[in-house]
């Protein structure tokens, strides 16, 4: 099955950037948000990173205008009715998301897809809650969507092989590299990502090295274009904990217990680049280790002990 019509449910950081990629294929591309002052906000991501684009000259004006112009944005679900498949970007949250297959699903015709941009939720549980388990499967993308090119490919034991090969052949047009994956939570990428970057802020507490140190450790002695504790306030802190959360409720192993730290800063709101403050500040240009954890005495900061 072709993939000739894409519906995008959420137009927040991720499921903008999908939207974008698809619609940059040449794929007409609904976005569908809750309201229409979250889909404008969608929008004008898509255009600012498109027009970024054209100042690096990366994209060209035409193709800039006619990205824009393959996106339809709508707050009805009755507007993905003839997608091919629809692509769910909400809240990491296993009870909105079942809303939003209730919803979606209501309105799309019945050999549609359906599929969910989650890192760490079930794809099995959200297929069984709709009335197409089939026709359902994990399409997992990066951040940032437009730049990073994997794209995991998740199916379930219900899963049908042409649905999966569907997901495949539309990765590959968008230009991007699928891997294929069970859905066994984080997949493959978060299982191995989570526990590194988990380890990386207990190496911190620990007192192993400051926040600058540790990420270059990781850029400049591997090679890793972000140390862990830049790419965790670009993951953002809580999205981080939330999928750590969920991996050690399923696998009960130590490495994938989320850290003191993490939790008081996800507390706190120092959330990383979204909040303007993670494990660095970025209200400043470049940013710097937040003062938080480097510039106050130890005995002041919770916890006592981190650098
Ligand atoms: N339009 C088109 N191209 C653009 C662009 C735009 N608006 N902005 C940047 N680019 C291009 C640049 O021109 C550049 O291209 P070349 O390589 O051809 O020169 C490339 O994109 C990189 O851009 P920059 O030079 O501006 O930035 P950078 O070199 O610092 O790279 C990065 C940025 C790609 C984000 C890089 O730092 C990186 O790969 N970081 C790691 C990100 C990562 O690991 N993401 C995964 C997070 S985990 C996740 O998402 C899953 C989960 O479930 C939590």
């Amino acid at each position: 099955m072709e993939i000739r019509r894409v519906g995008v449910v959420g137009c927040g950081l991720m499921g903008s950037g999908i939207a974008q990629v698809s619609a940059q294929s040449g794929i007409p591309t609904v976005v569908l948000e809750a309201s229409p002052a979250l889909l404008e906000a969608g929008l004008s991501r898509m255009r600012k990173f498109l027009d970024g684009g054209v100042a690096k000259g990366k994209v060209t004006p035409a193709d800039r205008d006619a990205t824009i112009g393959r996106i339809t944005g709508a707050t009805d679900a009755a507007a993905v009715r003839d997608c091919d498949l629809v692509i769910e970007a909400v809240t990491e949250n296993l009870s909105v998301k079942r809303d939003v297959f209730a919803l979606v699903q209501a309105h799309l015709k019945p050999e549609g897809i359906l599929a969910s941009n989650t890192s760490s939720l079930s794809i099995t549980e959200m297929a069984a809650a709709t009335a197409r388990p089939a026709r359902f499967l994990g399409l997992h993308f990066f951040n940032p969507v437009p730049l990073m090119k994997l794209v995991e490919v998740v199916r379930t034991v219900q899963t049908e092989p042409d649905v999966e090969e569907a997901g495949v052949a539309f990765v590959q047009k968008l230009g991007k590299t699928p891997i294929r994956t069970s859905d066994r939570t984080g997949f493959i990428v978060n299982r191995l990502l989570v526990p590194y970057i988990l380890d990386a802020i207990r190496a911190f507490e620990e007192g192993v090295g400051s926040v600058r140190d540790i990420d270059q450790g990781m850029t400049l002695g591997c090679g890793y274009p972000m140390g862990p504790l830049t790419l965790n306030d670009l993951v953002g802190l809580d999205t981080t904990l939330s999928i750590a959360e969920i991996m050690f409720d399923e696998f009960k192993e130590k490495r994938f217990a989320p850290p003191a730290l993490m939790k008081r800063m996800v507390t706190a709101g120092f959330l990383g680049r979204k909040s303007g403050r993670g494990f660095y500040d970025y209200s400043v240009e470049p940013p710097r280790p937040n003062d938080f954890l480097a510039g106050r005495p130890a005995a002041t900061r919770p916890g006592g002990g981190e650098r």
